[in-house]
């Protein structure tokens, strides 16, 4: 059976082998898919045993994702632009290929909840590493305009002369009042980990339709229900989508079959998964 893994710090949390088992399930394939505890210091180490022996593709999560960005052998643009790698795969003269699903996964989920990209205003809320894979899959996805704005401005001004091939992309702070109508607000910040909001001034959400935080929890997260208090017509959703959609990919690129992610989040959300 094809083997595959996840490879994390903490992992025991990680929800990644039901995901891929239900994708396999759903294509009729039969796959083994587990959680590999690699030590901090022997990320590389446990990469290696694990391909040498017959591993066919792997994930990796925190904090890994640079790492393994400097392990592969050949990156896909989008990892390179995301200066981060959450998959691996083995290409047929043993070589290892780095690849970043995030942004796509995050891309996919926006389009299950709001249909086509195209035309859309998006405010993309912080600069680390999760804004930078984000940044060029929502471009390439046929938005109008990308403006991202962090609590560090000039981390925000970094992104954003990443891809300056780009016309349409603007950054800013956090302060300061809202001038313009935002169809989608993505919060990329970790502050719903801490049960903050991001900071922005809620003038950002009221012609908006869909919030997006990121990040996942059983409950609502701060930011989704700030983003409801301040506008009652809102959509909003968190991660859990965007973290079924980058498995989805990650499954396409190793395997080639795009697994339907709508059934799968719904059982993740029922607790059938
Ligand atoms: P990740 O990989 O999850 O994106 P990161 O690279 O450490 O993590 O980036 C964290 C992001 O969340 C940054 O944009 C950070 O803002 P700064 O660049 O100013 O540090 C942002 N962030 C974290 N906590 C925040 C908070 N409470 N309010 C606003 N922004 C916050």
């Amino acid at each position: 059976m094809d083997k595959y893994a996840v490879f994390g710090n903490p992992i025991a949390h990680s929800k990644s082998p039901h995901i891929h088992h239900a994708f396999a399930a759903q294509l009729g394939e039969q796959i083994e898919y587990q959680r590999i505890l690699a030590p901090l210091d022997g990320f590389v180490d446990c990469v290696s045993e694990f391909f040498s022996q017959g591993g066919c593709g792997a994930n990796v999560t925190l904090p890994f994702k640079e790492q393994a960005f400097a392990l592969v052998d050949t990156l896909s643009e989008r990892a390179r632009l995301a200066g981060a790698v959450n998959t691996l795969i083995l290409e047929e003269g043993g070589g290892l290929k780095g690849d970043n699903t995030d942004g796509i996964g995050l891309v996919s989920d926006l389009q299950r909840l709001s249909g086509s990209l195209a035309g859309k205003h998006v405010l993309l809320i912080g600069a680390g590493g999760a804004a930078k894979g984000a940044a060029l899959p929502l471009l390439e996805a046929g938005i109008e305009q990308l403006h991202v704005v962090n609590r560090t401005e000039a981390k925000a001004r970094l992104l954003v002369e990443r891809i300056s091939q780009y016309q349409n992309v603007s950054y800013g702070g956090l302060t300061g009042q809202n001038t313009q109508n935002w169809d989608i607000v993505i919060n990329s910040t970790s502050s719903s980990v801490t049960k903050d909001l991001p900071g922005i001034d809620a003038s950002y959400l009221e012609g908006t339709q869909l919030a997006y935080d990121m990040f996942y929890a059983e409950q609502a997260t701060s930011f989704m229900s700030w983003a409801c208090e301040v506008n009652p017509n809102i959509t909003t959703a968190d991660g859990l989508g965007m973290l079924v959609a980058q498995a989805a990919h990650a499954y396409k690129l190793w395997r080639g079959q795009m697994p339907e992610c709508a059934p799968i989040i719904a059982a993740l959300k029922e607790g059938r998964l």
